[in-house]
C-alpha cells in the first residue's frame, strides 16, 4: 500500500513537470473569430524538399523580412523534433478586404553567393510553406485534365537553363461566417480539441465575424519595374496592375539584380464549416487500398490461426482420448507425432545465453509497443490530428517515458523468472533496460544531427533541445525504469512447471538450419504490413499527410496477432525436432520482420525517392530508417517472445498433469 502511494505521488510529480515545461497546447484547435478589417498574419514554416529531406529556415533565402523582426513561434517539442520552424512573415491581410498589387519589398542586389544558393534551392525543388491561421497553403495545378493538390509552392523554377523565382503571390482565403454557439458545440465533436476556449458571450452580432476555413495560393513570376518601386514602402500599392498568370514566368534571377516581392489577396465566402476545414487536406484517397491491406492481413492471420488450432487440438486431445477409448493404433501414431517436444522436458527452461540482454530487449520492446498502441489509439480517436502539428511526436515521447515503468518491470521480472527467483543483478538489468534503446537511438540521432548541423538545416535539433532531451532521459525515463524494476524485483517470479536437468541434452542434427526458418518466418508479418508501409513511408518522406490512424490501429493489432502466431508455431516446430533453445529464436522469429522492412525502405529509397540528392540526404534517410527498424524489431520480437513463453509454459504445464 505504501509503495502504491509513493508510486502515485511520483506519477503526479512527473505529470506536473511535463505539464509545466511544455504544456499540451493544441494549436488551431478552437475557432478564431476575426472581425472585418482585423489583421491576419501569414506565418511561414521551413523550406522543405522531398529531394533532400533537409528543411531550411525560410529566411535563409533572400525573402522579405517583417518590419517588426523575425519571431519564432514554435509551439511544442514535437514540432522542433520534426524540423518545423514557424516564423512570422510580412504577408498580412485584412479580413474580408480584397486587396491587389501590394508591394512588399525590394531585396538588396543579389550577391554571387546568394544567387548560387537560390539556384541550388530551386534545383533541389525546395518549396515555401506559408500558413494562415494554422492552415498550410494549398495550391492547385492542372495536368492532363486532372486537378492536383499540393501544399506550399516552389521557390522557383528552371526553364531552359534560366532560373525564375515566384515573387508575386495570389492568395485566396476562404471564410465562413462566425455563428456563436453552433461552432463551439461542433468543435467538441471533431476531437480536434482537448480544451475549448469558451467564447464569453459578448453579443456583438452587429459586427460580422469570419473564420478562416481555406487558404490557397497561386505563385507567379512577375518582372516588376525596378525604377518605380524605389520609393515605395511596404504595403503601398504598386504603380501598375499586376497580371498574375501562373503559366508564364518572367522574373529571372541575375547577379547584381534585386527582386521585388508583391502579393494580392481575395476573400471568398464558403460553405465549408470550421470543423471540416481540414478535409481538403485529408481527402480520402485509396481507402480501398487500406481495406485490401486489412483483408490481406486477415488472410494471413486465419491461415496461421488454423495451424495454431491444430497444435492446440493435438496437445489437448491427448487428455480427451483418455476418456474416449481410442484404438491402440491411432494412439501410437499420435504419441510418435508428439514425442519430440516431450523429450526436451528437462531442458526447455534451461536459461538462454545472454539472458540479461534478452530481458532488456523484451523490456524495451514492451515499452515501444505500448507507446505505439497508445499513441496510435489516441491519434485514431482524433486527439493528435494533423491539424495540431507536432503533437504526434510529443505524445510519442511522453508515452514512451511513462512506459519506462513497464520496461523496468518486465525486464526485471523476466530476469528473475529465468534465474528461478534469483534477485541478484536486477539493478543492473533495470539500468540496462533504461539505457539500451534510448542509448542506441541517441547515438544514431546525434550522428545524424551532426550532419544536419554541418549543413545548417533547421532539421538539426538545437543544442538547448538536446539538453532537454538528455534531461528527460535521465531525470524522468531512467528513474521510472528503475522504479519499474523495483516492482519487478518485488513481484513473485513465474514458476516453471517442470524441473531442468543438470546435464544439457544434445540437440540432434537438423534438416534445415534454424536461422533459415527464423528468417523465413519474418515474411508473414511483413505480408500483413507492406501495403500500409507504403502510406506511412510517403507520409514521412514525401510530406503527405497521414490521417488514417483508425486503419493503422487495426493494422497494428493484426500485426501483433500475426507476430504472436508466427513465433508460437515456429517454437513448436523447433521443440518437435528436439531443439530446446527457443528463447532467442522465438524473439527473432517475429523480430526478423524488421529486416524485411529495412530492405523495403532501401527499395523505397532506390525506386520512389529516386531524386533524393546527395550522400548527406541518403545517410539521413538510412539513419532514420535504421532507427525505426530497430524499434520495430524490439516491439515485434517482444510480441513473439511473450506468446512463445506463454505457449511453452502452457504446453509443459499439461505434461505435469499426466
Ligand atoms: C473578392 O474578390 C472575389 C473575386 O475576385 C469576389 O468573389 C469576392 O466577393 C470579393 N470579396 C470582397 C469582400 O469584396
Amino acid at each position: 500500500m505504501r509503495s502504491m502511494d509513493r508510486f502515485g505521488i511520483w506519477v503526479l510529480a512527473i505529470l506536473l513537470v511535463i505539464q509545466s515545461s511544455f504544456g499540451f497546447y493544441l494549436p488551431g484547435s478552437y475557432p478564431h473569430k476575426y472581425e472585418v478589417g482585423d489583421y491576419l498574419n501569414v506565418k511561414v514554416n521551413s523550406l522543405t524538399s522531398i529531394e533532400t529531406e533537409m528543411p531550411f529556415s525560410y529566411y535563409s533565402l533572400p525573402f522579405c523580412k517583417p518590419s517588426e523582426g523575425i519571431k519564432d513561434s514554435a509551439e511544442n517539442l514535437g514540432e522542433l523534433l520534426m524540423g518545423d520552424r514557424i516564423e512570422n512573415s510580412p504577408y498580412r491581410f485584412r479580413m474580408f478586404k480584397n486587396e491587389s498589387e501590394i508591394f512588399l519589398c525590394q531585396t538588396d542586389k543579389l550577391s554571387a553567393d546568394s544567387l548560387k544558393l537560390l539556384k541550388k534551392r530551386i534545383d533541389e525543388m525546395y518549396q515555401v510553406n506559408p500558413m494562415l491561421d494554422n492552415l498550410p497553403a494549398i495550391r492547385y495545378t492542372k495536368r492532363d485534365g486532372y486537378v492536383l493538390r499540393w501544399t506550399g509552392y516552389p521557390v522557383g523554377i528552371k526553364v531552359q537553363d534560366v532560373y525564375y523565382v515566384f515573387n508575386h503571390l495570389k492568395f485566396k482565403v476562404l471564410v465562413h461566417k462566425y455563428e456563436e454557439a453552433a461552432n463551439v458545440a461542433r468543435v467538441m465533436g471533431t476531437g480536434d480539441a482537448a480544451e475549448v476556449i469558451p467564447t464569453i458571450g459578448k453579443k456583438d452580432s452587429d459586427v460580422p465575424g469570419y473564420m478562416v476555413v481555406g487558404f490557397e495560393v497561386v505563385p507567379c513570376s512577375f518582372a516588376h519595374n525596378g525604377e518605380s518601386t524605389k520609393k515605395l514602402k511596404m504595403y503601398e500599392r504598386y504603380t501598375t496592375p499586376i497580371k498574375c498568370d501562373s503559366t508564364r514566368v518572367s522574373m529571372s534571377v541575375k547577379e547584381g539584380q534585386s527582386i521585388v516581392f508583391s502579393y494580392e489577396v481575395s476573400f471568398e465566402e464558403s460553405d465549408i464549416k470550421w470543423p471540416s476545414r481540414w478535409d481538403a487536406y485529408l481527402k480520402m484517397e485509396g481507402s480501398k487500398v487500406h481495406w485490401f491491406s486489412i483483408l490481406n492481413s486477415l488472410m494471413v492471420i486465419t491461415f496461421l490461426a488454423g495451424i495454431v488450432l491444430v497444435i492446440f487440438l493435438r496437445t489437448v486431445r491427448r487428455d480427451l482420448t483418455r476418456y474416449e477409448e481410442l484404438d491402440k493404433e491411432a494412439q501410437a501414431q499420435m504419441n510418435e507425432e508428439l514425442s519430440g517436444w516431450k523429450l526436451v522436458v528437462g531442458d526447455v527452461f534451461r536459461a538462454p545465453s545472454n539472458a540479461s540482454l534478452l530481458c532488456v530487449m523484451v523490456g524495451d520492446g514492451v515499452q515501444i509497443l505500448g507507446m505505439a498502441v497508445v499513441t496510435i489509439l489516441f491519434a485514431a480517436l482524433g486527439f493528435m490530428s494533423p491539424a495540431s502539428r507536432g503533437t504526434l511526436i510529443t505524445g510519442m515521447l511522453f508515452f514512451y517515458m511513462i512506459l519506462g515503468i513497464a520496461a523496468g518491470y518486465v525486464s526485471v521480472r523476466l530476469w528473475r523468472t529465468i534465474g528461478c527467483g534469483e534477485h541478484r543483478g536486477w539493478m543492473s538489468v533495470a539500468w540496462k533496460a533504461a539505457c539500451f534503446f534510448p542509448g542506441i537511438a541517441f547515438l544514431i540521432l546525434t550522428t545524424l544531427n551532426f550532419l544536419l548541423w554541418g549543413s545548417h538545416s533547421t532539421g538539426a535539433i538545437p543544442f538547448s533541445l538536446f539538453v532537454i532531451l538528455l534531461l528527460l532521459w535521465f531525470c524522468i525515463s531512467v528513474p521510472l525504469t528503475l522504479i519499474g524494476g523495483y516492482f519487478g524485483a518485488k513481484a513473485p517470479h513465474i514458476e516453471f512447471p517442470v524441473r531442468t536437468n543438470q546435464i544439457p541434452r544434445e540437440i540432434p542434427a537438423q534438416k534445415y538450419p534454424s536461422w533459415l526458418l527464423v528468417l523465413g518466418a519474418g515474411t508473414l508479418p511483413f505480408g500483413t504490413l507492406f501495403i500500409e508501409l507504403f502510406f506511412i513511408m510517403s507520409s514521412i518522406w514525401m510530406g503527405r499527410v497521414y490521417y488514417v490512424f483508425g486503419f493503422l490501429f487495426v493494422v497494428l493489432i493484426l500485426l501483433v496477432v500475426v507476430c504472436a502466431e508466427v513465433s508460437l508455431v515456429l517454437t513448436y516446430m523447433h521443440l518437435c525436432v528436439e531443439d530446446y533453445k527457443w528463447w532467442w529464436k522465438s524473439f527473432f522469429a517475429s523480430g526478423s520482420v524488421a529486416i524485411y522492412i529495412f530492405i523495403y525502405s532501401i527499395n523505397y529509397l532506390v525506386f520512389d525517392l529516386k531524386s533524393l540528392s546527395g550522400p548527406v540526404s541518403a545517410t539521413l534517410y538510412l539513419g532514420y530508417s535504421l532507427f525505426m527498424v530497430l524499434a520495430i524489431m524490439l516491439a515485434t520480437g517482444t510480441v513473439g517472445f511473450l506468446s512463445s513463453f506463454w505457449f511453452v509454459h502452457y504446453l509443459f504445464s499439461s505434461v505435469k498433469l499426466d
